[in-house]
């Protein structure tokens, strides 16, 4: 496990995951045996990974990526690193003969995202790439609602994501910093086009083209030292895509906005026969039966109490953390050889979505996105 000192290989994918794994005593597989993991914690600095696994109560750490490789006991590498280093360290584990199973953006480019998935195909390897909005509650409810023919034609997307990154200066800022420096490999549209292009495809319909603005909000921030950065990354990204059958997608992503929702992202999809709202958990439905009928009138106070019309789609199932699930079936699909559908043909796929959405913002047209 590379990058397991960072925020999301720390918190989700070590101990919300595999950690979570060990602790439930491993993974029944379907032949009645059990997988149970042993990570080995990879990283730069030696002094970090001691303490993160003294902490945990592991004892395999390393600071020599090669060496780890190398070692036939290693199955599986996973990354986590920051975006810039992913290539690297998956052309090398692809190279060594391991599984591979990695963070989103796969790459920073498409061709390197096609190269990776070519390789691992050439050397016969299984390889699978974070899929995470997927398996929140809230998308499970939407997809749920998809399948079961709830919105009849569904006509348009709406997604509103985003909260306020603080600068850095008189607040700590939340997010690490590299995420503001396009130099380092940040960005908006690299780090959450990736997403929209699997929540797209899986959940509503194939993307078929997109346009977007994208835009540097806030261009000096602090850095973890406190040392001012010119924030040289898109920091807001404003886009309108098309889905198949002429579906429209409309999406703000922004580091620069206030919350007014109840969830930090929100999927608002209208259909003929009725429309939702998505959050991370929860999902709310109005069906064309309870629509209201307002009539626009300036002149008097709204009569109704339009959020009140709305009715929550009951759980009705139990949702554990998204990536434990996640790792759960890309470690069933290498023990049992079944196929693996989020892999790095998937990963390529929001790698080509984000290059065109960069490119669309700075030619100001739309894009087609073809087909891989
Ligand atoms: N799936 C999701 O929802 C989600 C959310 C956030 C981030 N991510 C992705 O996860 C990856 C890591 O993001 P994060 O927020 O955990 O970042 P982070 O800065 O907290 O962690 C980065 C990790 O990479 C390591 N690293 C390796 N080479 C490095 C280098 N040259 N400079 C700095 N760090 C280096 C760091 O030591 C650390 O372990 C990114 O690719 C990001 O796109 C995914």
């Amino acid at each position: 496990m590379n990058g397991v000192t960072g925020r999301m290989g720390y918190r989700q994918h070590l101990v919300r995951s595999l950690l979570a794994i060990r602790e439930e005593g491993g993974l029944n597989l379907p032949d009645g045996t059990v997988l149970f993991p042993e990570p080995v914690l990879v990283g730069r600095n030696a002094a970090k990974l001691e303490a993160l696994a003294a902490q945990h109560g592991l004892t395999n750490f390393t600071t020599d990526l090669d060496a780890a490789l190398a070692d036939p006991a290693n199955e599986i590498y996973f990354d986590a690193q920051v975006t810039q280093a992913r290539v690297a360290g998956l052309t090398k584990a692809i190279a060594a003969g391991k599984h591979v199973y990695t963070e989103k953006p796969v790459a920073e480019t498409l061709d390197e995202a096609l190269g990776l998935a070519r390789a691992a195909d050439a050397a016969g390897v299984r390889h699978g790439v974070v899929a995470d909005k997927l398996y929140l509650p809230g998308l499970r409810k939407l997809k749920r609602l998809v399948d079961s023919g709830f919105f009849g034609r569904i006509l348009s997307v709406r997604i509103d994501f985003g909260y306020w990154v603080f600068e850095g200066d008189w607040q700590a800022a939340q997010r690490p910093s590299w995420n503001y420096r396009a130099e380092d490999g940040g960005g908006m549209v690299l780090d959450m086009f990736p997403h929209w292009r699997y929540v797209l495809d899986h959940v509503i319909a194939p993307v078929k083209s997109v346009y977007a603005h994208s835009v540097t909000h806030i261009p000096q921030r602090f850095d973890e030292q406190g040392e001012p950065y010119a924030a040289t990354a898109d920091d807001a990204a404003y886009a309108v895509l098309e889905l198949e059958g002429g579906i429209v997608a409309q999406i703000t992503s922004s580091w620069a906005t206030r919350v007014d929702r109840t969830e930090l992202v929100a999927f608002h999809v209208d259909g003929t026969h009725g429309s939702a709202v998505a959050g991370l958990r929860g999902c709310r439905i109005q069906h064309r039966n309870a629509t209201p009928k307002p009539v626009w009138n300036p002149d008097l106070p709204t009569s109704h109490d339009f959020r009140a019309l709305w009715t929550d789609v009951p759980e009705n199932d139990v949702y554990d953390n998204g990536f434990k699930v996640q790792w759960a079936e890309f470690l069933t699909a290498v023990a049992t050889g079944a196929p693996y559908a989020h892999d790095l043909w998937a990963g390529a796929r929001g790698v080509q979505l984000a290059e065109l959405g960069a490119q669309s913002a700075r030619e100001g047209r739309r894009l087609e996105v073809p087909a891989l």
